[in-house]
């Protein structure tokens, strides 16, 4: 065990946050879990101590999205006495034709996946220069590089948080600290079991087009991009393939997108 780091994951509670503590801890770093449900946080953080025995879990219940969130997160560093890698996966989606989305719809997912991940890195990046490593990884979407049915407010969220992650980088590389961006396709998650219950038949036939990962795979992708140290990490062959064409062939992939929706049609109404 090598050069154990300091780790904040949002998110954490769940998901790929979860999934992404297990080898974090493997490899002998301190990593907090960071969410708002504290029973989430303590079930999950029971499950990552059994399923790596003799680790340091802890546990942080805030809000990135709320007015607490640097106080809380000052907290959490000062527990862990300092803080290397900042990973902001925390993350809501919400699924629908624009003219069912509610502003408060649109108000949330650009406060929780945007504004919540700018606020968090920017209360975290005193301790991140204080490091001397600092490294911030935020988990955006595929969502972020093309346009999918029924995701106008997830969409917005995940194209600013490409922005920002990309106005970032350039910011912090004279600073010595690292910023990456993964754009994950879907994967198996509580969030995607819910988006299941409720999703419209287009996006259920447009999302069919960009073909889903489990989230082992995401997080062997995370681990090796953070090895790597290359900007933007795409995890799945299929996936890198997609946006590829989705960058140089803008209007065969829209084409694509457009048939599958059209045989699935339903309509706001
Ligand atoms: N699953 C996919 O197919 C997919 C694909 C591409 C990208 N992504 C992105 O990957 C990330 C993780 O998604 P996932 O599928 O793992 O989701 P998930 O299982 O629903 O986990 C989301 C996590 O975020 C926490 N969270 C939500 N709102 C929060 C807030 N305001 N403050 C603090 N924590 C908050 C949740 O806990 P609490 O509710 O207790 O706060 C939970 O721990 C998200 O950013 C998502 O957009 C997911």
């Amino acid at each position: 065990m090598t050069d154990p780091r300091r780790v904040l994951i949002t998110g954490g509670s769940s998901g790929l946050g979860l999934a992404l503590a297990v080898p974090l801890l493997r490899r002998g770093d301190h990593v907090t879990l960071l969410a708002r449900d504290p029973v989430k946080l303590a079930v999950a953080a029971g499950q990552l101590r059994e399923q790596v025995p003799g680790t340091r879990v802890g546990i942080l219940a805030s809000d990135v999205s709320g007015p607490g969130i640097a106080t809380d997160l000052d907290r959490a560093v000062a527990a862990m006495g300092g803080l290397d890698l900042l990973i902001n996966s925390a993350g809501i989606l919400r699924e629908g034709y624009v003219e069912k989305l509610t502003d408060q719809d649109y108000r949330q997912t650009l406060d929780i996946n945007f504004f919540g991940t700018v606020r968090t890195i920017r209360a975290a990046l005193p301790h991140l220069k204080a490091s001397g490593r600092g490294h911030i990884v935020n988990i955006a979407s595929v969502a972020a590089l093309t346009g999918v049915f029924g995701y106008t407010a997830y969409c917005s969220s995940k194209y600013a948080l490409l922005g920002f992650s990309e106005a970032l980088r350039a910011e912090m590389k004279p600073q010595g600290i690292k910023v990456q961006v993964v754009c994950p396709p879907e994967f198996d998650s509580p969030m995607v079991d819910a988006l299941d219950q409720t999703r419209t038949p287009e996006n259920q036939a447009h999302t069919l087009t960009i073909p889903k990962l489990d989230v082992t795979t995401v997080v062997d992708a995370v681990m090796a991009g953070l090895s790597l140290g290359s900007f933007l990490i795409v995890p799945g062959a299929q996936t890198r393939l997609m946006t590829f064409g989705i960058r140089h062939f803008p209007g065969i992939s829209r084409w694509v997108a457009d048939r599958s929706i059209r045989a699935a049609y339903r309509g706001p109404h």
